[in-house]
């Protein structure tokens, strides 16, 4: 695991927009594993920036996001569909067709992890993954518990987690109280991850990731067990 410190939020957001770019180049038809949240808003607006400016280019790109709140209509203004076209598919020049969010309106929430799992190994698997991380450690929506699910699943979201998203909410009440989550193998199995962190309020979590043994109690530890995992946040973050 490679830790990478930066100044700030804007040159942590830099960083990470320079390895997907670097990502895109090498390999035109990358398969990315994509993070909703506010911590990537700063690298989705470098790379629609890049884009733009004709150094990056989506169009033979598939994408596959993390999580997706359950039940939630795609056009609902807090879904994660949402949130991914307004921060970064309407602005460049990705086929929307290619890029998929777990479906909060699925009838059949199993069928839906299954089928999300199926068509991230049918496309070659995910080689760059973008996470972020929760305060209690959660990634994707994988939340601290005595066991953890490997595949795209439909789960209850924590108090603490409800809490941390009503931010987003006109009141807590709002917050959807499940979601449907890439699996620990499902995220697990991509070929590089890249988590990003930002302020003191993730302090603590970035903290235990690196310094707890690998404990269902803390979701993100697991990544311990990748070999190819860089974890980019700034120095508020990192220094408490
Ligand atoms: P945030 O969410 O980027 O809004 O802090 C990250 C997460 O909960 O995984």
């Amino acid at each position: 695991m490679r830790i990478i410190v930066c100044k700030d939020y804007e040159k942590m957001s830099d960083e990470a927009a320079k390895i997907v770019a670097a990502q895109l180049t090498l390999k035109p038809d990358s398969i990315l594993g994509l993070a909703t949240g506010s911590t990537p808003i700063g690298m989705y607006q470098r790379l629609i920036d890049m884009n733009k400016a004709g150094e990056i280019d989506f169009s033979k790109v598939k994408s596959f996001n993390l999580d997706e709140y359950y039940p939630i209509k795609a056009d609902n203004n807090q879904s994660y569909r949402y949130f991914m076209n307004e921060n970064l598919f309407n602005h460049v020049n990705i086929d929307i067709n290619n890029t998929r969010v777990p479906n909060g309106e699925a009838s059949d929430p199993v069928e839906e992890g299954k089928s999300y799992d199926a068509a991230i190994d049918a496309a070659g698997g995910i080689d760059l993954q973008i996470l972020g991380i929760g305060r209690n450690g959660h990634i994707g929506f994988n939340e601290p518990d005595e066991n953890l699910i490997m595949g795209t699943h439909r789960t209850m979201l924590t108090q603490d987690t409800i809490e941390a998203n009503s931010r987003l909410f006109n009141s807590i009440d709002e917050v959807p109280t499940q979601a449907i989550t890439m699996g620990m193998v499902s995220i697990l199995k991509s070929k590089m991850i890249v988590l990003l962190a930002n302020g003191k309020n993730k302090h603590e979590a970035v903290k235990k990731l690196l310094d707890d043994t690998i404990t269902t109690s803390n979701p993100a530890t697991f990544l311990k067990t990748h070999p190819n995992v860089v974890i980019i946040c700034d120095e508020e973050c990192y220094n408490g």
